[in-house]
């Protein structure tokens, strides 16, 4: 078990979205509670936190997400059962979701305001702390996890951190993209973001450095969120207030080691179906042996 980290102490998980991209499955059922093979993609990330020594989980939730509250409550009756019928492996993975020194606290996005509007929603539980930001949609898979190197990397700089992976270049226009005058880093390594530009065309991106969806901030980030308008689509935007926040404070990108999966879009989800199915022991034997009976054209 990871140590509770005593820098980065809580995680946001920004959950009010409408998934309308995945929509008629998000008509009752949240994004994030979508298994990738059994297990919901918001389970990967509160997972992926608890490993950066992270105990503290902050959802922010909208209409229609009371499941993951229930998902990270005790099934008390489910539990009773499993016991009596001797399915003790099964009962230890239900009891794992919620380890004893987790604790998970919700609080309501009125309105879908923006992912930033949603960060905002969390200040009075974050307090005056540095925090992370999880966005579940995105999963990511690194060794050490994807957090765990953000945690490390905000230990060396103690400023926010971005994660950032390098992009194809005709993608900028699906990413917020980093300036950072020209010094690309080393993968795993730090670089000092001088702006941040949502969505480029490739024509004019400042690099080909696309941010995911992991984040450690500074709560000077509050301040900024608050004053920021209504950016693109009408929503209040984290990048934005990212971008306000570098003229106070220095912001860094890491460029984490590992893979993403934009879980968000359909194309991106099949891929974390089947590269998760591929690596999970209990099921690749059988799973290989179908996609070898495939003839892919
Ligand atoms: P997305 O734009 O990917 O999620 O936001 P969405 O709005 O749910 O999806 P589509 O575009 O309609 O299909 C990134 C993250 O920010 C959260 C989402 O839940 C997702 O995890 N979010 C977004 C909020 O919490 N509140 C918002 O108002 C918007």
């Amino acid at each position: 078990m990871t140590p509770a980290s005593p820098v980065i102490r809580k995680a946001v998980f920004p959950v009010g979205g409408m998934g309308t991209r995945f929509l008629p499955a998000t008509l009752a059922i949240p994004k994030e509670m979508l298994p990738v093979v059994d297990k919901p993609l918001i389970q990967y990330a509160v997972e992926e936190a608890y490993a950066a020594g992270i105990r503290e989980m902050i959802f922010v939730t909208g209409r229609h997400k009371r499941a993951i509250e229930d998902h990270f409550d005790t099934a008390f009756e489910l539990e009773s059962a499993l016991g009596a019928a001797n399915k003790h492996e099964l009962l230890a993975a239900i009891q794992a979701i919620k380890p004893d020194d987790m604790v998970c606290v919700y609080v309501r996005q009125p309105r879908p305001l923006g992912l930033g509007h949603a960060v905002l929603c969390a200040e009075s539980l974050v307090g005056d702390e540095p925090f992370a930001v999880l966005l579940a949609d995105d999963l990511m898979l690194g060794k050490p996890p994807i957090m765990r190197q953000m945690v490390a990397a905000f230990e060396d700089v103690r400023a926010s951190v971005l994660a950032v992976q390098d992009v194809p270049l005709a993608d900028t226009k699906r990413y917020g993209i980093v300036d950072t005058g020209g010094v690309g880093g080393a993968p795993g390594g730090l670089v000092a973001i001088k702006g941040l530009v949502e969505k480029p065309e490739p024509a004019v991106a400042p690099s080909t450095l696309g941010v995911a969806g992991r984040y450690v901030l500074t709560p000077g980030i509050f301040q900024q969120l608050r004053q920021q308008g209504r950016g693109a689509g009408g929503e209040i935007q984290l990048t934005d207030a990212i971008a306000a926040l570098m003229g106070q404070e220095s912001v860094y990108a890491h460029r984490y080691q590992g893979v993403r999966y934009d879980c968000g879009t359909q194309a991106g989800f099949l891929e974390a179906t089947v590269q998760v199915a591929l690596a999970r022991a209990d099921v690749q034997q059988d799973f290989k042996h179908y996609l070898k009976t495939l003839s892919l054209d």
